[in-house]
Protein backbone atom coordinates (compact mmCIF):
# COMPACT_ATOMS: atom_id res chain seq x y z
CA UNK A 1 0.00 0.00 0.00
CA UNK A 2 1.25 3.34 -0.83
CA UNK A 3 0.15 6.10 0.90
CA UNK A 4 -0.66 9.66 -1.43
CA UNK A 5 1.29 12.21 0.83
CA UNK A 6 -0.23 15.39 -0.92
CA UNK A 7 -3.90 16.64 -0.86
CA UNK A 8 -3.81 17.13 -5.02
CA UNK A 9 -2.65 13.50 -5.41
CA UNK A 10 -5.31 12.77 -3.46
CA UNK A 11 -8.19 14.85 -4.79
CA UNK A 12 -6.67 12.85 -8.35
CA UNK A 13 -7.22 9.10 -6.66
CA UNK A 14 -10.55 10.02 -4.90
CA UNK A 15 -11.90 11.58 -7.95
CA UNK A 16 -12.73 8.14 -9.42
CA UNK A 17 -14.26 7.48 -6.30
CA UNK A 18 -16.60 10.43 -5.77
CA UNK A 19 -17.62 9.81 -9.78
CA UNK A 20 -18.32 5.93 -8.86
CA UNK A 21 -21.63 5.14 -7.86
CA UNK A 22 -21.09 3.78 -3.82
CA UNK A 23 -20.22 5.12 -0.66
CA UNK A 24 -16.83 6.44 1.03
CA UNK A 25 -16.11 5.54 4.11
CA UNK A 26 -13.57 7.90 5.93
CA UNK A 27 -11.31 6.68 9.21
CA UNK A 28 -8.80 10.03 10.37
CA UNK A 29 -6.03 8.68 12.64
CA UNK A 30 -3.03 10.43 14.58
CA UNK A 31 -1.29 6.70 13.39
CA UNK A 32 0.02 4.27 16.14
CA UNK A 33 -2.72 2.25 14.72
CA UNK A 34 -3.95 -0.39 17.28
CA UNK A 35 -6.49 -2.34 17.22
CA UNK A 36 -9.27 0.03 17.84
CA UNK A 37 -8.56 1.72 14.67
CA UNK A 38 -8.71 -1.93 13.04
CA UNK A 39 -12.36 -1.90 14.34
CA UNK A 40 -13.33 1.54 12.69
CA UNK A 41 -12.13 0.46 9.36
CA UNK A 42 -13.64 -3.12 9.33
CA UNK A 43 -16.72 -1.26 10.02
CA UNK A 44 -16.15 1.01 7.24
CA UNK A 45 -15.23 -1.62 5.00
CA UNK A 46 -18.51 -3.61 5.97
CA UNK A 47 -20.59 -0.66 5.01
CA UNK A 48 -19.30 1.23 2.09
CA UNK A 49 -17.56 0.73 -1.44
CA UNK A 50 -14.76 2.70 -0.78
CA UNK A 51 -12.52 3.20 2.52
CA UNK A 52 -10.09 5.90 2.92
CA UNK A 53 -7.69 6.08 6.10
CA UNK A 54 -5.74 9.39 7.03
CA UNK A 55 -2.77 9.72 9.01
CA UNK A 56 -1.90 13.30 10.39
CA UNK A 57 -0.44 14.03 13.84
CA UNK A 58 -1.95 17.15 14.08
CA UNK A 59 -0.08 19.68 15.52
CA UNK A 60 -2.59 22.16 16.15
CA UNK A 61 -4.17 19.90 18.70
CA UNK A 62 -1.61 19.68 21.04
CA UNK A 63 -1.25 22.18 23.81
CA UNK A 64 1.93 20.65 25.05
CA UNK A 65 5.10 20.79 23.11
CA UNK A 66 6.66 17.36 24.57
CA UNK A 67 3.58 15.30 24.07
CA UNK A 68 3.26 16.59 20.62
CA UNK A 69 7.14 15.44 20.19
CA UNK A 70 7.23 12.30 21.67
CA UNK A 71 3.18 10.95 20.45
CA UNK A 72 4.20 7.39 19.05
CA UNK A 73 4.94 7.67 14.98
CA UNK A 74 5.66 4.90 12.61
CA UNK A 75 4.21 4.64 9.29
CA UNK A 76 5.87 1.28 7.50
CA UNK A 77 3.92 -0.06 10.78
CA UNK A 78 1.05 1.29 10.65
CA UNK A 79 1.01 0.27 6.82
CA UNK A 80 1.67 -3.30 7.27
CA UNK A 81 -0.96 -3.01 9.76
CA UNK A 82 -3.29 -2.19 7.31
CA UNK A 83 -1.96 -4.02 4.58
CA UNK A 84 -4.87 -6.87 4.89
CA UNK A 85 -7.34 -4.39 4.60
CA UNK A 86 -9.16 -3.51 1.14
CA UNK A 87 -8.49 0.75 1.56
CA UNK A 88 -8.77 2.39 -1.20
CA UNK A 89 -6.60 5.73 0.02
CA UNK A 90 -4.40 6.06 2.75
CA UNK A 91 -3.58 9.81 2.93
CA UNK A 92 -0.18 10.60 4.37
CA UNK A 93 0.25 14.49 4.45
CA UNK A 94 3.30 16.58 6.11
CA UNK A 95 2.08 19.32 8.11
CA UNK A 96 2.53 21.84 5.06
CA UNK A 97 -0.06 20.16 2.89
CA UNK A 98 -2.52 20.68 5.47
CA UNK A 99 -1.75 24.17 7.00
CA UNK A 100 0.04 25.87 3.93
CA UNK A 101 -0.64 28.86 5.56
CA UNK A 102 -1.70 29.17 9.74
CA UNK A 103 -4.91 28.29 10.44
CA UNK A 104 -6.70 31.18 12.27
CA UNK A 105 -9.96 29.93 12.22
CA UNK A 106 -11.64 29.95 16.35
CA UNK A 107 -14.85 27.65 16.61
CA UNK A 108 -17.23 27.51 19.51
CA UNK A 109 -19.02 24.71 20.22
CA UNK A 110 -20.83 26.17 23.19
CA UNK A 111 -20.62 24.28 26.11
CA UNK A 112 -19.39 20.90 24.55
CA UNK A 113 -15.70 22.30 24.24
CA UNK A 114 -15.21 23.80 27.61
CA UNK A 115 -15.70 21.53 30.28
CA UNK A 116 -13.18 18.19 31.24
CA UNK A 117 -10.75 17.75 27.99
CA UNK A 118 -11.20 21.20 26.98
CA UNK A 119 -10.45 22.91 30.58
CA UNK A 120 -7.48 20.32 31.19
CA UNK A 121 -6.25 21.03 26.91
CA UNK A 122 -6.82 24.61 26.30
CA UNK A 123 -7.06 24.91 22.30
CA UNK A 124 -7.26 21.26 21.74
CA UNK A 125 -10.90 21.03 20.04
CA UNK A 126 -10.42 24.29 18.45
CA UNK A 127 -6.97 22.38 16.25
CA UNK A 128 -9.59 18.84 16.39
CA UNK A 129 -11.97 21.09 14.70
CA UNK A 130 -9.58 22.44 12.47
CA UNK A 131 -7.69 19.58 11.57
CA UNK A 132 -10.77 17.68 10.67
CA UNK A 133 -12.85 20.39 8.82
CA UNK A 134 -9.70 20.31 6.49
CA UNK A 135 -9.83 16.59 6.13
CA UNK A 136 -13.10 16.23 5.29
CA UNK A 137 -12.94 18.83 2.63
CA UNK A 138 -10.46 17.15 0.97
CA UNK A 139 -11.62 13.46 1.22
CA UNK A 140 -15.17 14.56 0.89
CA UNK A 141 -16.50 11.32 2.67
CA UNK A 142 -20.17 10.03 2.91
CA UNK A 143 -19.74 8.34 6.49
CA UNK A 144 -16.77 8.99 8.83
CA UNK A 145 -15.80 6.91 12.09
CA UNK A 146 -14.64 8.00 15.55
CA UNK A 147 -14.07 5.62 18.59
CA UNK A 148 -16.25 6.58 21.82
CA UNK A 149 -12.88 6.74 23.61
CA UNK A 150 -12.66 9.95 22.81
CA UNK A 151 -16.34 11.42 24.07
CA UNK A 152 -16.22 14.17 23.60
CA UNK A 153 -14.43 14.88 20.68
CA UNK A 154 -16.96 12.76 19.26
CA UNK A 155 -19.62 15.29 20.50
CA UNK A 156 -17.53 18.32 19.51
CA UNK A 157 -17.33 16.23 15.88
CA UNK A 158 -21.03 16.12 15.70
CA UNK A 159 -21.47 20.16 16.49
CA UNK A 160 -18.76 20.68 14.00
CA UNK A 161 -20.45 19.21 11.13
CA UNK A 162 -23.62 21.15 12.21
CA UNK A 163 -22.28 24.07 12.46
CA UNK A 164 -20.41 23.88 8.83
CA UNK A 165 -23.41 21.88 7.10
CA UNK A 166 -20.57 19.34 6.25
CA UNK A 167 -22.47 16.60 4.43
CA UNK A 168 -21.13 13.18 6.78
CA UNK A 169 -22.37 10.81 8.75
CA UNK A 170 -20.78 10.42 11.95
CA UNK A 171 -20.59 6.78 13.08
CA UNK A 172 -19.11 6.46 16.65
CA UNK A 173 -17.85 3.16 16.78
CA UNK A 174 -17.30 1.43 20.73
CA UNK A 175 -14.48 1.64 23.02
CA UNK A 176 -12.23 -1.98 22.07
CA UNK A 177 -10.25 -2.74 25.55
CA UNK A 178 -7.18 -4.88 26.25
CA UNK A 179 -7.76 -8.43 27.68
CA UNK A 180 -7.22 -6.43 31.35
CA UNK A 181 -9.89 -3.45 30.68
CA UNK A 182 -7.50 -1.02 29.85
CA UNK A 183 -9.07 0.92 26.83
CA UNK A 184 -6.51 0.92 23.80
CA UNK A 185 -4.89 3.88 22.96
CA UNK A 186 -1.79 5.21 20.51
CA UNK A 187 -0.58 6.28 23.60
CA UNK A 188 -0.45 3.07 25.79
CA UNK A 189 2.56 2.30 23.51
CA UNK A 190 4.70 5.07 25.78
CA UNK A 191 3.94 3.07 29.21
CA UNK A 192 6.75 1.87 31.05
CA UNK A 193 6.08 -2.25 32.13
CA UNK A 194 5.46 -0.36 35.61
CA UNK A 195 2.95 2.59 34.38
CA UNK A 196 0.97 -0.43 32.19
CA UNK A 197 0.12 -1.96 35.34
CA UNK A 198 -0.53 1.24 36.76
CA UNK A 199 -3.12 2.12 33.88
CA UNK A 200 -5.10 -0.93 34.07
CA UNK A 201 -6.53 1.28 37.54
CA UNK A 202 -7.92 3.38 34.92
CA UNK A 203 -10.67 1.20 33.85
CA UNK A 204 -11.43 -0.62 37.02
CA UNK A 205 -11.77 2.71 38.40
CA UNK A 206 -14.67 3.54 35.98
CA UNK A 207 -16.03 -0.28 36.76
CA UNK A 208 -16.32 0.37 40.28
CA UNK A 209 -18.23 3.70 39.96
CA UNK A 210 -20.49 2.19 36.99
CA UNK A 211 -21.31 -0.23 40.24
CA UNK A 212 -21.39 2.18 42.82
CA UNK A 213 -24.00 4.04 40.68
CA UNK A 214 -26.74 5.26 42.71
CA UNK A 215 -25.10 3.96 46.15
CA UNK A 216 -24.02 7.51 46.86
CA UNK A 217 -24.59 10.96 46.05
CA UNK A 218 -22.72 12.02 42.39
CA UNK A 219 -19.95 14.14 44.02
CA UNK A 220 -19.34 12.35 46.83
CA UNK A 221 -18.83 8.79 44.01
CA UNK A 222 -16.89 11.39 41.86
CA UNK A 223 -14.43 12.18 44.87
CA UNK A 224 -14.30 8.43 46.09
CA UNK A 225 -13.11 7.40 42.63
CA UNK A 226 -10.65 9.91 42.39
CA UNK A 227 -9.03 9.32 45.71
CA UNK A 228 -9.00 5.77 45.18
CA UNK A 229 -7.14 5.84 41.94
CA UNK A 230 -4.60 8.65 43.63
CA UNK A 231 -3.76 6.25 46.23
CA UNK A 232 -1.72 4.56 43.21
CA UNK A 233 2.10 6.27 43.24
CA UNK A 234 1.95 6.50 39.86
CA UNK A 235 -1.08 7.89 38.81
CA UNK A 236 -3.04 11.50 39.23
CA UNK A 237 -6.22 12.20 38.21
CA UNK A 238 -6.67 15.00 36.27
CA UNK A 239 -10.67 14.71 36.63
CA UNK A 240 -13.63 12.05 37.11
CA UNK A 241 -16.70 13.56 35.92
CA UNK A 242 -20.31 11.72 35.71
CA UNK A 243 -21.91 14.10 32.97
CA UNK A 244 -25.27 14.32 30.96
CA UNK A 245 -24.59 12.39 27.44
CA UNK A 246 -25.70 14.46 25.29
CA UNK A 247 -24.64 18.16 26.47
CA UNK A 248 -21.59 16.81 28.46
CA UNK A 249 -22.32 18.80 31.75
CA UNK A 250 -21.79 17.77 35.24
CA UNK A 251 -24.72 15.79 36.54
CA UNK A 252 -25.37 17.08 40.03
CA UNK A 253 -28.17 14.30 41.19
CA UNK A 254 -29.03 10.55 40.44
CA UNK A 255 -32.59 11.68 39.63
CA UNK A 256 -32.14 13.99 36.97
CA UNK A 257 -33.01 12.71 33.24
CA UNK A 258 -30.72 11.97 30.59
CA UNK A 259 -28.24 9.32 29.58
CA UNK A 260 -25.11 9.80 31.87
CA UNK A 261 -21.56 8.40 31.67
CA UNK A 262 -18.57 9.11 33.26
CA UNK A 263 -15.49 10.21 32.23
CA UNK A 264 -12.10 10.19 33.36
CA UNK A 265 -8.75 11.16 32.60
CA UNK A 266 -5.37 10.61 34.51
CA UNK A 267 -1.92 11.30 34.19
CA UNK A 268 0.46 7.82 34.10
CA UNK A 269 4.30 9.49 34.32
CA UNK A 270 3.96 11.84 31.36
CA UNK A 271 1.08 9.67 29.77
CA UNK A 272 -2.04 10.81 30.02
CA UNK A 273 -4.79 8.48 29.46
CA UNK A 274 -8.73 9.14 29.19
CA UNK A 275 -11.47 6.64 29.08
CA UNK A 276 -15.52 6.72 29.98
CA UNK A 277 -17.59 4.31 30.50
CA UNK A 278 -22.10 4.42 30.34
CA UNK A 279 -23.45 4.96 33.70
CA UNK A 280 -27.42 4.28 34.67
CA UNK A 281 -28.31 4.47 39.11
O1 LIG B 1 -8.76 11.03 17.45
C1 LIG B 1 -7.74 11.32 16.80
O2 LIG B 1 -6.89 10.47 16.52
C2 LIG B 1 -7.54 12.76 16.33
O3 LIG B 1 -8.00 13.66 17.27
C3 LIG B 1 -8.15 13.04 14.94
C4 LIG B 1 -9.66 12.88 14.97
C5 LIG B 1 -7.55 12.09 13.92
C6 LIG B 1 -7.84 14.47 14.52
O4 LIG B 1 -6.47 14.70 14.46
Amino acid sequence: MVPVLTVQEAGKQLKSLWQEEGSLGFIPTMGALHEGHMSLIRRSVNENQFTAVSIFVNPTQFNEKHDFDHYPRNLETDLETMASFPIDLVFAPGSSEIYPEPDTRVFDFGGLDKTMEGLHRPGHFNGVAQVVSKLFDIIRPDRAYFGEKDFQQLAVIRALVRQLDIPVEIIACPIIREADGLAMSSRNKLLTAGQRTAATGVSKALFRARDLAGTLPVDKLQEKIIHLLNKHPLVEVEYFKIVDRENLQQVSDWSEAGAKIGCIAAQIGKVRLIDNINISS
